[in-house]
């Protein structure tokens, strides 16, 4: 096998020449950020073994380290280059190649993910939710190595909560490093337009209504919703869901398929969301997530419910927390923390393997994991960070995680397999567009039928 691949090589380096100045792979926006120096100085940190023979493979004599995600927005693209940064000064030789597909929610980066690695093309390492999406999608299907020694050396399975250690592991192997802890059931919301309003930040369901008909009232959009990269609409349904569920049930949902049928609450919960949409702008289908954080900090609307990496954007653009914006759970949430993970992991044949480990090292790191949540408006994955390093929001986070009851996000790749994903998004964008309850009834029941598969 190496001595085929060294025969290859010399080929395969041109190619890659050709095919990086082409602009990357397969026609996707790919940026290098990176290192120009030509010899390679590990860093003593990098000097600690990989856990498995080194893969020579094909590009090993680039010295590269080529970083897969879909972390393109303000406040993300700050944290992922924080991350880049530390990578480049523990090992300075080495060309970053931030390989980016724009699209919140991994939609687009996704799509072009699956076609690379079955294509035998796979990044160095790839951001993947923790959860169904990196079991069920990857790690089943055989694409990952299992990162279990390398984790305990660095001893992380000592810094991270069981709860995600649980996300991570299949068959008592662990598979991915998780960088950071986002919270799915959040509502923001313009502090001034609240405070000439006197208006408090609805804590229920009811209490959403009643703000959000005295905003309508005074031609102020009460909630700014996106729907451009075919996530927004089924994230806030996915907080309607546990608004109406409860914390108990929510969960059941995905587990025991049954629980879609003949329950009244997901009428009750396709009626609160039929009604929110009343009170948000309906120019959704062109707007980012972004684009509807950014109403909410011009003025243009009084609120948005986001992941809180919409902090991460506010904070990019000098819009200050308890200043420009406030936070609360999503409507009738409070108690619950709706979770989602982002990891990285070792796909089978990375081309450059020991940087990768380097990679993943930088990940699981207090200093990775301290310079990058920051930015990004996530909080640590590990329980021992240095909290002075966080912001007010991050530091209330950080202590909700602790106290609330977790709950995995579906869209977020943490409950839920990819392809009971896909079918509940379908539903979901039509309904936004078309708003026929029965229909998105219909297909909601249809795709829990994928959750068998579980
Ligand atoms: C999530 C991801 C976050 C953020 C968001 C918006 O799926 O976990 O890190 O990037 O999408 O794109």
């Amino acid at each position: 096998m190496r001595s085929k691949i060294s025969i290859l090589s010399i080929f395969l380096i041109f190619a890659s020449i050709l095919f990086i100045a082409c602009g990357g792979q397969g026609g996707t926006p790919t940026a290098s950020t990176g290192g120009t120096s030509q010899s390679p100085s590990p860093s003593p940190a990098a000097s600690a073994q990989p856990t498995q023979p080194a893969n020579q493979g094909s590009s090993a004599g680039e010295n590269k380290l080529e970083i897969f995600s879909w972390w393109t927005n303000p406040g993300e693209a700050d944290g992922l280059k924080a991350l880049f940064e530390i990578f480049k000064k523990r090992r300075p030789g080495v060309e970053v190649i931030n390989a980016t597909v724009a699209g919140g929610a991994g939609t687009n980066a996704k799509a072009v993910l699956v076609t690379r690695m079955r294509g035998g093309d796979p990044p160095d390492s790839f951001q993947v939710h923790a959860g169904q999406e990196l079991i069920g999608t990857w790690v089943v299907a055989g694409k990952m190595e299992p990162i279990t020694d390398l984790f305990k050396q660095e001893g992380w399975d000592k810094v991270m909560p069981k709860t995600l250690l649980d996300q991570i592991t299949y068959k008592g192997e662990i598979y991915s490093v998780p960088v950071n802890v986002h919270r799915s059931n959040m509502l923001w919301y313009n502090i001034e337009i609240f405070k000439k309003n006197n208006l408090q930040p609805p804590k229920t369901i009811d209490d959403f209504f009643k703000v959000a008909e005295k905003l309508k009232a005074k031609g102020i959009t009460p909630l700014s919703v996106g729907g451009k990269d075919k996530f927004e609409v089924p994230h806030l349904f996915e907080s309607v869901l546990l608004a109406t569920f409860g914390p108990e049930d929510y969960p059941k949902l995905f587990k025991d398929p049954s629980m879609w049928e003949n329950d009244p609450r997901l009428d009750k919960a396709i009626d609160t969301l039929n009604k929110m949409l009343d009170y948000a702008n309906e120019d959704r289908a062109s707007l980012s997530w972004a684009d509807a954080a950014q109403r909410v900090i011009d003025g243009e609307a009084a609120m948005t419910i986001m992941g809180d990496w919409a902090e991460g954007y506010f904070i990019n653009k000098g819009a200050k927390p308890n200043k420009d914006f406030g936070w609360a759970p999503a409507p009738g949430t409070s108690g619950s923390f709706l979770w989602l993970s982002d990891s990285f992991g070792l796909p089978k044949g990375a081309p450059h393997r020991e940087n990768a480990i380097e990679w993943l090292k930088v990940c699981g790191s207090k200093e990775g994991q301290d310079a990058f949540n920051p930015k990004k408006g996530s909080i640590p994955a590990r329980t021992d960070a240095d909290k002075s390093k966080y912001d007010v929001y991050l530091r209330w986070s950080i202590d909700e995680f602790k106290r609330d009851k977790l709950v995995p996000s579906i869209v977020h790749g943490a409950a839920a397999n990819e392809a009971y994903m896909t079918d509940y998004d379908n539903a979901l964008n039509l309904f936004s567009a078309n708003r026929d309850k029965e229909e998105l009834k219909g297909m909601l029941l249809d795709a829990a039928s994928e959750l068998q598969s579980q």
